[in-house]
């Protein structure tokens, strides 16, 4: 068959298997190295106990006839859109606006499907490479140009403009992805600027994706942990979030999407009535027993998430802690899981390969993010306590040096 003149156009390797390529060609070399992940952003930690017993019984329920389920609704479980709507949304959305998937990851690639080849999407620059990829995969990115894709907009974040995204000559957009608490640069959007953000959309008639799947590392009660929470946004915004990094279900798969009813297109038609459909012919409903473990997640798991949530802000606050006393810039790591070190001047990839040989580190390079990601690396706080603090050390020891 011949090849979709989309895949051709996409650029290098995923960036992920790039850096587990570069690890295993340093394990090779040095197969004794102690290495400590920081990289690709994969709890590490035990799911909370009551949440894997409801996993387990509703698997052992399945070996029954009495108790055997098989395909659940599309949308998901309606207890579960319930208790995600009250729980996290505290009723800002109705049950009826959420669709439960397999993820965000997954969500964020069906929705291209809305929006169409002749969309112009606009990402963050640095982003979640997710978001690039899916777009050219979808027909939306046009050529390469060396630094981006012809048709992509690139919304510059940066430490000059305090990483609210760069809208200047952004106005021929119609789609906006837009990620808070950001992975990778950690920074969260504060509420005057969601509002400016929303309201920008609203005039411009742009959709905003609001990828939220880390909401739950928000501390600060002023901070907005839902776009929702900003008066409009129902007319112009579809969020998308995550069991993944709120409940440890990196693996498991369970996320979900709010469309809400008062998203409409051009023409007054509703949009959710539309996603309906994608839903149905590409997922046919998430994973009962990934929803059995989401709804106790909410329910009697609940404030062990919330130890587990606890336990990664604390250390990313521990990595943020160091580095501010060596003397690094960094940004985020307070109310995200992710924390940004600057290096001005320094190129990204040789920064990965120093801390690699160095401190036997495994970083995200900030470039893999976007070009505005130069100079940076990401470290990510999901690991154990032992490793962030061994990880804390060999910091101090390389740049103290
Ligand atoms: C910003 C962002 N969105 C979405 C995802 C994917 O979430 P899920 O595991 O639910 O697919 C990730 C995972 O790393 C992420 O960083």
């Amino acid at each position: 068959m011949k090849r979709r003149i989309e895949m051709a156009t996409l650029q290098g390797s995923y960036l992920f298997p790039e850096i587990e390529k570069r690890k295993n060609a340093y394990l090779v070399n040095y197969p004794e190295a102690p290495l400590i992940s920081l990289g690709v952003g994969d709890t590490t930690e035990p799911l909370p106990t009551l949440v894997a017993e409801a996993m387990g019984e509703y698997a052992r329920g399945l070996g029954a006839r009495e108790s055997y389920s098989g395909y659940g609704p599309v949308e998901g479980w309606i207890s579960l859109r319930e208790a995600i709507a009250d729980r996290l949304y505290q009723g800002r959305v109705a049950p009826d606006e959420i669709f439960i998937s397999d993820g965000a990851k997954c969500d964020l690639g069906r929705l291209g499907l809305l929006f169409g080849q002749e969309a112009r999407v606009a990402v963050q620059d640095p982003a979640y490479p997710a978001y690039v990829d899916a777009s050219v995969i979808m027909g939306q990115g046009g050529t390469f140009n060396g630094r981006g894709y012809s048709r992509m907009r690139y919304l510059s974040c940066t430490p000059e403009n305090g990483f609210f995204p760069d809208l200047e000559g952004a106005d021929d957009i119609d789609v906006a992805i837009i990620c808070s608490p950001n992975n990778p640069t950690g920074a969260v959007l504060k509420r005057e600027e969601l509002e400016r953000l929303v309201s920008w959309a609203r005039q411009r008639r742009v959709t905003i994706v609001y990828d939220a799947a880390y909401a739950a590392y928000i501390a600060d009660p002023d901070l907005p942990r839902s776009i929702y929470e900003i008066g409009g946004a129902h007319e112009v915004a579809i969020e998308v979030g995550s069991f993944s990094k709120l409940a440890g279900f990196t693996g498991v798969r369970l996320g979900w999407t709010v469309v809400p009813d008062r998203l409409r297109y051009e023409d007054g038609r509703s949009v959710q009535a539309d996603w309906r459909r994608p839903i149905s012919a590409y997922l046919n409903g998430p994973s009962n027993i990934a929803q059995a473990g989401g709804l106790a997640s909410l329910r009697e798991g609940w404030g062990e998430l919330q130890e587990g949530i606890a336990f990664y802000r604390e250390n990313a606050l521990i990595l943020r802690r160091r580095l501010v006393e060596l003397g690094v810039k960094v940004y985020g790591g307070s109310n995200a899981p992710f924390v940004w070190a600057h290096f001005p001047g320094r190129n990204s990839w040789e920064l990965f390969d120093q801390l690699l040989s160095k401190a036997h580190l495994v970083t995200t390079p900030g470039a893999g993010f976007g070009p505005a990601g130069e100079g940076f690396v990401r470290l990510s706080a999901f690991s154990s306590r032992e490793r962030i603090e061994e990880a804390a050390g060999r910091l101090a020891a390389l740049f103290e040096a």
